[in-house]
């Protein structure tokens, strides 16, 4: 019997969630990928230091390594479309492209070990990947083999250039055969996204049983209008998908774009929360070469990253709103705590001040008094019985996040 029967079996007897049991992705994963920011720039004869080479990601993992992001929490270096040779070799086997990286993957995902670091490449399910280079339709057993053989341990899985009809196939297949090679390797799927994309519900269940990650919405871009967009699709929340992610399996909004051109202090603190808020993976695209300061201490900010890392692994959603303010929460460690982002979408005027009682916000407790902390600085801002109201100002395009703790 393949793995993905056999959960569907459990399944229908609990009520539990079942995620993908392969010890993996038990808090949501974080990492560094490179395609919003590098994309398919294969022009190394020209741009050496921002093509795709096995130089660009030896790079961002000695900075990964040397700049605090390892400590972070930041773990991931993945490699997107465009590493792969134009042809199979005579084997029928993967190859990377000569030119590009030329001491091969295993050598990459060496160094990349050699960090303390852990390497994730990209594939697709069908028979080209997005950016036209050999998909793995057809050779899933082959694949899984030849990423396990060179180390790997992320496999990002497109959804390009495959029928409708073949495509969850595929994933099940390739994560039957990842679980084969007996190596933990992260399943990244675009599986939902797929669906959706072909005017069909997605089965959240379906594919979390499969995946440890799976992308549910169009490819980001470093724009604040793309941002909206993702924030208005995670507050509609169609098909319940919040109630489906958790350990082992979540749901992915696509990379953070914080510290690349276009976003202002405020969007970028609200792609920090509002990722956090979500459960969802943290995977940055950004040249850490030259990221600006403020950027940097944002993706390393304690704060959000306990939220985004808590325990229980509840992905938060939308309470309430306020006028056009959306409230949204989310449970964590220690019992009776709240994780709470106020986001402000207005993209003009001034700050807006929200007051909410506190007995709003959390699930009645044991307690009559909370600590409110403001999760970007760490200040213990106010004690606070639940009849109280906690007051914040939201910055147009902004958030305000604090986390509210028993007394
Ligand atoms: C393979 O699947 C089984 C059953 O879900 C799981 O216990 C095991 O850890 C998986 N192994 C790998 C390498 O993914
Ligand atoms: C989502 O959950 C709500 C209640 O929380 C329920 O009313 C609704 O039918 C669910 N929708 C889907 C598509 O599962
Ligand atoms: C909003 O709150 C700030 C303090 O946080 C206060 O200085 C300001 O006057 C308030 N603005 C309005 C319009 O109430």
């Amino acid at each position: 019997m393949e793995p993905s029967t056999l959960l569907l079996l459990l399944a229908v007897g609990t009520v539990a969630v079942v995620a993908l049991d392969n010890g993996l992705a038990r808090t949501p994963p974080m990492g560094w990928l490179s395609w919003e920011r590098f994309r398919c720039n294969t022009d190394c004869q020209h741009d050496p230091d921002n093509c795709i080479s096995e130089n660009l990601y030896m790079r961002m993992a000695d900075i990964i390594a040397a700049e605090g992001y390892k400590e972070a929490g930041y773990q991931y270096v993945c490699i997107d479309d465009c590493w792969l040779s134009k042809s199979r070799d005579s084997n029928g086997r993967l190859q990377p492209d000569p030119d590009r990286f030329p001491h091969g993957m295993k050598a990459l995902a060496d160094y990349i070990h050699s960090k303390g670091l852990k390497i994730g490449i990209y594939e697709d399910v069908g028979l080209m990947t997005c950016a036209k280079y050999p998909g793995s339709q057809g050779h899933y057993e082959m694949d899984a083999q030849t990423f396990a053989e060179w180390g790997i341990d992320l496999l990002k899985f497109d959804g390009c250039n495959i029928s409708p009809d073949a495509f969850s196939e595929g994933y099940r297949d390739m994560g039957f055969f990842l679980n084969r090679t007996g190596r933990p390797i992260l399943y990244s799927c675009e599986w939902a996204i797929g669906d959706i994309l072909h005017h069909r519900a997605a089965d959240y269940t379906a594919v979390l049983e499969v995946c440890n990650t799976c992308r549910n919405y169009d490819d980001i871009n470093d724009q604040w209008d793309s941002i909206a967009s993702v924030i208005n699709f995670y507050a509609k929340d169609i098909g319940n998908f919040s109630k489906i992610a958790g350990p082992g399996g979540w749901n992915d909004p696509d990379e953070m774009v914080i510290g690349d051109f276009s976003l202002s202090r405020d969007q970028e603190r609200t792609q920090m929360a509002l990722w956090s808020m979500w459960a969802a993976p943290l995977f940055v695209s950004v040249d850490l070469r030259n990221i600006r300061p403020e950027s940097k201490s944002l993706l390393l900010n304690k704060g959000v990253i306990a939220v985004s890392q808590d325990p229980l692994g509840v992905p938060g959603t939308v309470r309430m709103m306020v006028g056009q303010i959306s409230v949204w929460t989310r449970p964590i460690l220690p019992k009776g705590s709240t994780a709470v982002t106020m986001f402000n979408p207005a993209q003009g005027g001034g700050p807006t001040n929200v007051t909410i009682p506190v007995s709003k916000l959390v699930d009645s407790g044991p307690s009559l008094y909370y600590l409110v902390t403001d999760t970007f600085t760490g200040d213990k801002v106010a004690r606070l019985s639940l009849s109280q109201g906690l007051s914040v100002r939201v910055n147009p395009t902004g958030v305000a996040m604090v986390t509210i703790t028993p007394a």
